[in-house]
Parts: structure tokens; sequence; C-alpha cells
């Protein structure tokens, strides 16, 4: 008859495996004391939360701050305020923008939804981008500047190195869908 593993063995495993889970997730945050911003002798350091403590509860994410955040507020994981103080009515868009059609990339797709449960539409229009596709002359040059698109991305929202994220839609499919034929 063949041994069987106990279950103590396998708890053991679990434990194991959990725990090394842990530590690869822990590893992806840098503690308040050394991540060169606030002042390690501080006692204000052993009040706060450590960001891996808090950040690893949320939906995981391979960029960035590692946390895929459209996912956390769409699953309710997290519940923004709307305001400072009180609460404030807002409005969600849900339309896309094409970008770069004809291009030698992926087309850009530039989704309103996700942006405008996190942003008011005073904080893109009519400053940093105009509200008609294809009025806005932005370039991935200034992009990566830290204009038009790069205001966010690479500083709050998700890297510029995650090239397909933005440039999302097949040529051939974003012609189809600006020409509106099927
Ligand atoms: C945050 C979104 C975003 C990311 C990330 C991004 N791009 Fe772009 N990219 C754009 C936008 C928007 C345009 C301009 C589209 C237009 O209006 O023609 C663009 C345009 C381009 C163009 C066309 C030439 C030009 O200057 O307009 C190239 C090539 C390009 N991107 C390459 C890249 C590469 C390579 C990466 C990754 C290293 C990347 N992009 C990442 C949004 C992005
Ligand atoms: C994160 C930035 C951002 C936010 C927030 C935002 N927009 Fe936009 N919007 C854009 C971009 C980028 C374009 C495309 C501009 C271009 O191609 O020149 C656009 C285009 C538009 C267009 C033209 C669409 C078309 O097909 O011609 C309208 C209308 C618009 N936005 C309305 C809104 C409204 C209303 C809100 C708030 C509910 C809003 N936007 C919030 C970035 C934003
Ligand atoms: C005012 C800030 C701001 C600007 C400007 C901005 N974004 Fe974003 N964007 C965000 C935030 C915040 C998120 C959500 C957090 C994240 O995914 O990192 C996001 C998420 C996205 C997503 C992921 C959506 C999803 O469902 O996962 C795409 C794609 C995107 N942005 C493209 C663009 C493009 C293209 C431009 C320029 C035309 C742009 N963004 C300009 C703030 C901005």
């Amino acid at each position: 008859m063949r041994k069987r593993t106990t279950p103590y063995f396998e708890c053991a495993l679990l434990t194991l495996a959990l725990g090394w889970s842990a530590v690869v997730m822990a590893q992806n945050w840098r503690k308040l004391e050394s991540d060169g911003l606030h002042d390690p002798g501080s006692e204000a350091v052993k009040v706060l939360q450590d960001p891996a403590e808090a950040m690893s509860q949320l939906p995981p994410d391979t960029a960035g701050n590692k946390v895929d955040w459209i996912r956390a507020l769409q699953g309710g994981y997290i519940k923004p305020r709307s305001a400072l103080r009180g609460e404030k009515e807002y409005e969600v868009l849900d339309g896309d923008v094409l970008m770069n059609i004809g291009g030698s990339t992926p087309a850009v797709l530039f989704p309103h939804k996700p942006h405008t449960q996190w942003l008011d539409c005073k904080n893109c229009h009519e400053g940093l981008f105009q509200s008609k596709a294809g009025a806005t002359p932005i370039t991935m040059e200034k992009i990566l500047q830290g204009e038009y698109c790069g205001v966010c991305h690479g500083a709050v929202a998700f890297p510029l190195t995650e090239c397909n994220r933005c440039h999302s839609v097949r040529q051939m499919d974003a012609i189809k869908r600006v020409r509106g034929t099927p």
C-alpha cells in the first residue's frame, strides 16, 4: 500500500507556500522607513500603516505600484470619497476615443469610463485635452516628456513602459470601428 501524505505534511506545505507568496508580495513595496520619502527617525513611521500591509489586500497588478486600481474600485475593494468634505455628484462617461489610427503601432484606445470613475471632466477638459476626438496635438514624444497622458501615466497611473495597455487595438479593427463597418 502506498504511503499517504499526512494532512499535517500538506498543511505544512500550504503554510510554506502561503508564507512564500506573502514574502514575494511584500517585496513589491518598500517599508516606509526605507522608501527615501519618510524620515526613518520619526515617530510617525511607526504609527503609519506600511504599504505592503494595505496594498497586498487589493487586486494585484504587474506594473507601477502593483495594485490594479480599476479593479479595486469596480470590485468595491475601495470606496474613495467624491469630495474632501461631503459628497459631490460626478458624471461617469462611457465613451472610448480611438487615436493614432493608421499609425505604425496598434491604435490607442482612450476609455472615458474608468477615467471618469476617478476624475472630474475638468481634470482634462479643456486644459489637457479638447472635447473633440483628434483635436489635441498629442504625440508619444510629448507624453514621454510628461505632457498629455504623461501628466498622470508614469506619475500616478500605470507607467509608460506598458505600451500595450494604451496601444491596445489592432489597426484593422480600429479602422473598422471608426468607419462603422462590421
Ligand atoms: C498612457 C498611454 C500610452 C502609453 C503607455 C504608450 N503610448 Fe504611445 N501613444 C499614446 C498616444 C495617446 C499617442 C498619440 C495618438 C495620436 O493621437 O496619434 C501615442 C503615439 C505613439 C506613436 C506614434 C508616433 C507619435 O509620436 O505619435 C508611437 C510610435 C508610440 N506611441 C509608441 C509607444 C511605445 C513604444 C510605447 C511603450 C514604450 C508607448 N507608445 C506607450 C499613448 C500611449
Ligand atoms: C483623463 C482625461 C479625461 C477625462 C477625465 C475626461 N476626458 Fe473627455 N476626452 C479625453 C481625451 C484624451 C479625449 C480625446 C481628445 C482628442 O482626441 O483630441 C476626450 C474627448 C472627449 C469628447 C469628444 C469625443 C469625440 O468622440 O469626439 C467629449 C464629448 C468628452 N471628452 C467629454 C468628456 C466629459 C463629459 C467628461 C466628464 C464626464 C470627460 N470627457 C472626462 C480625456 C478625458
Ligand atoms: C488626469 C490623469 C490621467 C490622464 C491625463 C490620463 N489618464 Fe489614463 N488613467 C488614469 C488613472 C488614475 C487610471 C487608473 C489607474 C491605473 O490604471 O493605473 C488610468 C487608467 C488608464 C487605462 C486603463 C483602463 C483599464 O480599464 O484598465 C488606460 C488604457 C488609460 N488610462 C489610457 C490613457 C490614455 C491613452 C491617456 C491619454 C490620451 C490617458 N490615459 C490620460 C489617469 C489619467
